[in-house]
């Protein structure tokens, strides 16, 4: 039987149109790279997919890759779809999934050829166990294979009706604009970018941001806890249950440097100022910009979900709070 959802699921949240498309995604979104993974406790994982769906959590990002093992990541949230989804919430779902990075042996399980993104898109739909995904990227550019090819098997992927959306993720400025345009002239317009994004790491104001808006594409940036500095969570050092600490995990713990962890600090001392914790604080400057679509944030406990939910209602800074920030973020 399908878990029972509150009715009422969709009044907190708020939801914001994709670029220029018909498309709304929640102003949060949950991240499935770490924490969903063959490694994790199954019923942790369903228990926050149950929470996030249950506060208006449309929108659920996956990849092939991710786990570990690769491809877990996928046939977990499969199960949880249907065990908790009862196939008949489908249609209130956003899935998204991804093809980049190495997925199996060989020359043609990975990079971003057609040969390796249809494949792989036909991989993670098994693992799901769904006849589509809402948006498949490219999960990052492939310097030796023609872009015209990789953003062609994004549109066949949706001509073929295995994608409703396509997008890509990692893209620098410049490949972006080609790619936008690619996906243009081929009658798939690009939905979405995926860039890394949060107050330690801010490439995309250099120009990608602007480009983005000039062709209506949204953005939705990862990591934007900076994998968890951007909380309370290493203010006393290294907690032995976190990503940090873990063999597996991909935040190393030599980036905790003295001068960050400072920095983090002093961060967390605003945060406080603004009756906000950190990690909701980091959710809301990135929330601030007309530009940002989504912020996509993992955890890995219902209780930081809950957390950083509370900065949808807090996206305010006044001048003097975000000097305040720029002059921290610069020491
Ligand atoms: N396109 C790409 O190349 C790419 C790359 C990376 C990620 N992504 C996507 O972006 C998603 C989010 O990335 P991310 O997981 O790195 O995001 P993140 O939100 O920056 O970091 C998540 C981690 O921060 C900690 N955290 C979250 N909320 C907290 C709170 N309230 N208090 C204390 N700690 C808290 C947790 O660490 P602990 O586990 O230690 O508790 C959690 O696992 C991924 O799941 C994936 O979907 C995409």
């Amino acid at each position: 039987m399908a878990y029972s959802f509150p009715k009422n699921r969709y009044d907190k949240m708020k939801y914001k149109r994709c670029g220029n498309s018909g498309l709304q995604l929640p102003a949060i979104s949950l991240g499935l790279w770490h924490n969903f993974g063959g490694v994790d406790t199954f019923e942790k994982g369903r228990e926050i997919v149950r929470f996030a769906f249950s506060q208006g959590i449309t929108h659920f990002d996956l990849a092939n890759n991710y786990g570990p093992p690769p491809g877990s990541a996928e046939e977990n949230f499969g199960r949880i779809l249907k065990k908790d989804f009862g196939g008949y919430l489908r249609d209130e779902l956003l899935i998204s999934s991804k093809a980049g990075y190495r997925m199996w042996r060989g020359p043609y399980g990975e990079w971003g050829s057609r040969k390796y993104l249809l494949s792989s898109l036909d991989q993670s739909l098994r693992r799901m166990e769904i006849d589509y995904v809402d948006i498949f990227y490219s999960h990052r550019p492939d310097p030796d294979t023609p872009l015209e090819e990789t953003m062609g098997a994004l549109a066949s992927a949706v001509q073929q009706g295995k994608a409703l959306y396509v997008g890509i993720s990692n893209y620098g400025a410049a490949e972006a604009a080609r790619a936008i345009q690619i996906l243009k002239d081929l009658g798939t317009p690009c939905l979405i970018h995926q860039p890394k994004y949060s107050m330690l790491e801010r490439w995309v104001e250099g120009g990608l941001l602007d480009i983005l808006e000039e062709n209506g594409v949204g953005c939705i940036p990862f990591s934007p806890l900076a994998q968890g500095m951007l909380t309370d969570r290493y203010l006393k050092g290294v907690p032995e249950e976190s990503r940090a600490a873990k063999s597996h995990g991909f935040l190393q713990k030599e980036e905790l440097t003295p001068a960050r962890l400072d920095t983090i600090k002093q961060l967390n001392v605003l945060a406080q100022s603004r009756n906000q914790s950190l990690s909701q604080m980091a959710i809301s400057w990135l929330m601030k910009d007309k530009r940002i679509t989504s912020v996509l944030v993992g955890v890995s406990s219902v209780e930081q979900l809950k957390t950083n939910l509370g900065a949808i209602h807090h996206a305010e800074f006044t001048q003097d709070e975000l000097t305040h920030i720029e002059k921290l973020l610069a020491k």
